[in-house]
């Protein structure tokens, strides 16, 4: 069986095993989130090795061809000499302020030293100082000064935890990516558009919304964010007063306990979507769920976009 190499140790991997499950099983913290090949937050380097070409799917060129290589999906057919990616992978980025969206949400704010040229909806992975990182997409536009995330508190999760009541404003921490490809695009102003989500699945929504709104998209934008109960809605004064501002958008916050399932929901309010655009975040299952009924109600599948994170349990 092919090994790893990593800082001076042999790691033999099991047959058919990915480098990143051989090294976790070996006690190496590699950090991860999708486990799908498609957020790069377990992105490593090969100094040494053929790293197989399904393993560079999705990456920038310069990175292919320094070695870099997504540890989810690496099956190496031969030994790999392997290391955590370089500092040019990663851009500094300063804490600049914490608040609490829910009793189970709060707002990151970042500021980047370099512009990082990304969409809103797209997702990059955050690194505390000791290196623990994970992925949360992005719910700011390119034009705003700061990076926005909405990280669910999760009891005692690693992560954030440490952002809710450990971090400091000014706190020095780094970011990968970005990554995805769930954003809005222009040179259809007038197709409607469906944005569904649950939990904070509503941060890449509220940046694809205010981008499509700020690309001048004149065609009808439906909004559901489900939530179990009233304390899992947020940013609803902010939407409310974003449905007023522009006539095409409605914003519909759905209890799921006493509204029912989401796609049932929306396909209640609109059981022909033939012709629509849909963004689907939050919950892998609802996402799952979400994604087939839209199509069996005549969404194209080209024009339904999820987040990276269907196949994967939401980071802490
Ligand atoms: S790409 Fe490997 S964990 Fe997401």
């Amino acid at each position: 069986m092919p090994a790893i190499h990593w800082d001076g140790e042999r790691h033999e991997l099991h047959a058919g095993e990915t480098v990143l499950d051989g090294l976790s099983r070996n006690g190496v913290a590699v950090p991860n989130s999708c486990r799908a090949g498609v957020c790069q937050s377990c992105l490593l380097r090969a100094s040494s090795g053929h790293v197989p070409a399904t393993a560079q799917v999705g990456l920038k060129p310069a990175l292919i061809e320094q070695g870099y290589f997504l540890a989810c999906v690496c099956k190496p057919s031969e030994d790999l000499i392997v290391e955590a990616p370089g500092t040019g992978v990663r851009s500094a980025a300063r804490l600049i302020a914490t608040s609490r969206l829910s009793d189970t949400v709060i707002r990151v704010l970042l500021e980047s030293d370099e512009p990082l040229d990304h969409r809103a909806g797209q997702y990059l992975t955050l690194f505390r100082p000791d290196g623990l990182g994970r992925s949360y997409s992005i719910a700011s536009l390119p034009t705003e000064q700061t990076l926005e995330l909405h990280i669910r508190l999760i009891p005692n999760g690693q992560m954030s935890s440490w952002l809710a009541t450990t971090a400091q404003p000014g706190e020095m921490l780094s970011t990968q990516g970005p990554a995805g490809d769930c954003f809005y695009t222009a040179g259809a102003p007038d197709q409607p558009l469906l944005l569904a989500g649950t939990g904070t699945g509503l941060a890449p929504l509220y940046g694809i919304l205010r981008d499509a709104l700020h690309q001048d998209h004149r065609g009808p934008i439906r909004l559901y964010h489900g939530a179990l109960n009233e304390a899992g809605l947020y940013l609803v004064p902010e939407l409310e007063a974003l449905a007023k501002l522009h006539p095409q958008l409605e914003y519909r916050p759905t209890l799921l306990h006493t509204h029912g399932p989401l796609p049932d929901c929306i396909l209640k309010d609109q059981p022909k979507l033939n012709g629509w655009r849909g963004f689907v975040c939050g919950d892998p299952q609802i996402v799952t769920q979400l994604k087939k009924r839209l199509f069996l109600a005549g969404m194209a599948s080209r024009d339904i976009h999820s987040d990276a994170f269907a196949t994967a349990a939401p980071a802490s």
